[in-house]
């Protein structure tokens, strides 16, 4: 098997599994009790939560547990947007998000917040200049994602931040689902950055478990009222097995992670190389240091993009669509489509994403196996001639 769907999700890496059911089995108390269990359980979240924020070199009190991206977005944006609506009612974002934070945006418009959406340009970045000139007394929210999930584009987030100085009320939120442990750290986070999200199925941690980063200070309108548990910001007795499993992946994925990166790029370039300049073959993820190294997008014009995901499940390897072509709910904030890519490109991109596991060989056999559909393809359609 080739498994090159690793932005979708990842296997769980068995030290994790092990902490998942050492805890579940040893440490099974609520860590809200007052007795002894209680305190162990506490002891063990709150050590997760120390070694995370050591992990990525924030304050303890900056680390909150949420069930995943998704949440962590929702909490991010709905959050600012509540609790800061006697300021402002305008709040802005990209025009490539991931849905957890695109349809989070437009609920927020449906309820009479002034949304922005900025434009990205062919490579599905946005301009800086283009958040200068939207944010406005009213601004209280920006949110910008660090590397797009479709296509791997890492979005200015310094220069974004330096913007922001400017506007020191304003809350900036970085979705960072993609971005954590590729070794491109210093482009998606600044000081500037007041909030992020992560989700540990991306790193080999347990499903249904996810981080938000929050700087000391800003305050939030909490999504869940209940037990008060996190400072108040997410009620709900915390899942310790999942989180300190958590903590012990994202310790793995840190570790080496430069190394790792790079191993994730060579295979990109491998595979980028091979498709490069082939007729029918449009790539959207060029070998750019302002490209994510884990995430290759390319389409073979004339192929639906879950054709070719079928075709090559048929032989045992796994790759994605993008939102694009998914057809099942194709989704107007698809980055393609933002980009303006034409449609009948669009619908057939695909996306492949590593992860440290993934070899050179298997680029050779995916190679192999995508050049034989290739070749056919490029017979019956007279492509080159
Ligand atoms: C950029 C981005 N944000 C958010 C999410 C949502 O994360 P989760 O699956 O943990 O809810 C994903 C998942 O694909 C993502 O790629």
């Amino acid at each position: 098997m080739i498994y090159f769907d690793n932005s979708a999700t990842t296997k769980m890496a068995p030290e994790a599994l092990e902490t998942y059911s050492q805890v579940v089995t040893k440490i099974w108390g609520n860590p809200s009790s007052l007795h002894k269990l209680g305190d162990r359980a506490h002891g063990l979240l709150e050590a997760s939560r120390k070694q995370v924020a050591d992990l990525l070199g924030v304050n303890t009190d900056e680390i909150f547990f949420t069930s995943g991206g998704t949440e962590s977005n929702n909490t991010a944006i709905k959050g600012t947007a509540w609790a800061k609506r006697e300021f402002g009612k305008h709040i802005i974002t990209s025009s490539v998000e991931h849905a957890s934070v695109a349809n989070t945006f437009t609920e927020l418009e449906n309820l009479g917040f002034r949304v922005t959406r900025l434009p990205v340009d062919k490579e599905g970045r946005v301009n800086p200049e283009d958040l200068k000139a939207a944010l406005d007394k009213d601004t209280t929210l920006v949110s910008i994602m660090g590397v797009n999930n479709e296509i791997g584009t890492i979005q200015p987030i310094k220069e974004i931040s330096e913007i922001l100085e400017d506007y020191p009320n304003v809350h900036f939120h970085v979705d960072n689902v993609q971005a954590l442990g590729k070794g491109i750290w210093d482009q998606v986070f600044t000081p500037r950055v007041d909030m992020m999200s992560f989700s540990s199925h991306k790193f080999h941690g347990p499903r249904g478990i996810g981080i938000l980063y929050k700087r000391r200070g800003r305050m939030l309108m909490p999504l869940c009222e209940g037990g008060g548990q996190e400072r108040g910001l997410r009620s709900g007795t915390e899942n310790l097995a999942a989180i300190a499993a958590m903590a012990k992946a994202t310790r793995l994925l840190l570790t080496d992670e430069k190394e790792k990166a790079d191993r994730e790029y060579a295979i990109k370039e491998k595979i980028s190389k091979y498709l490069a300049g082939k007729p029918g073959i449009h790539i959207f993820s060029p070998l750019k240091a302002d490209f994510a190294p884990h995430i290759l997008c390319f389409a073979l014009e004339g192929i639906r993009g879950e054709t070719l995901v079928h075709t090559l499940e048929d032989q045992d390897i796994y790759i994605s669509t993008t939102s694009a072509c998914a057809s099942k709910k194709a989704d107007e904030a698809s980055t393609l489509v933002a980009m303006k890519t034409p449609d009948a490109i669009a619908t057939s991109a695909v996306r492949l994403s590593f992860d440290e596991s993934n070899t050179l060989e298997e680029a050779d056999e995916f190679i192999a196996a995508f050049d034989k559909i290739y070749q056919h393809f490029a017979k019956i359609n007279h492509l080159g001639e």
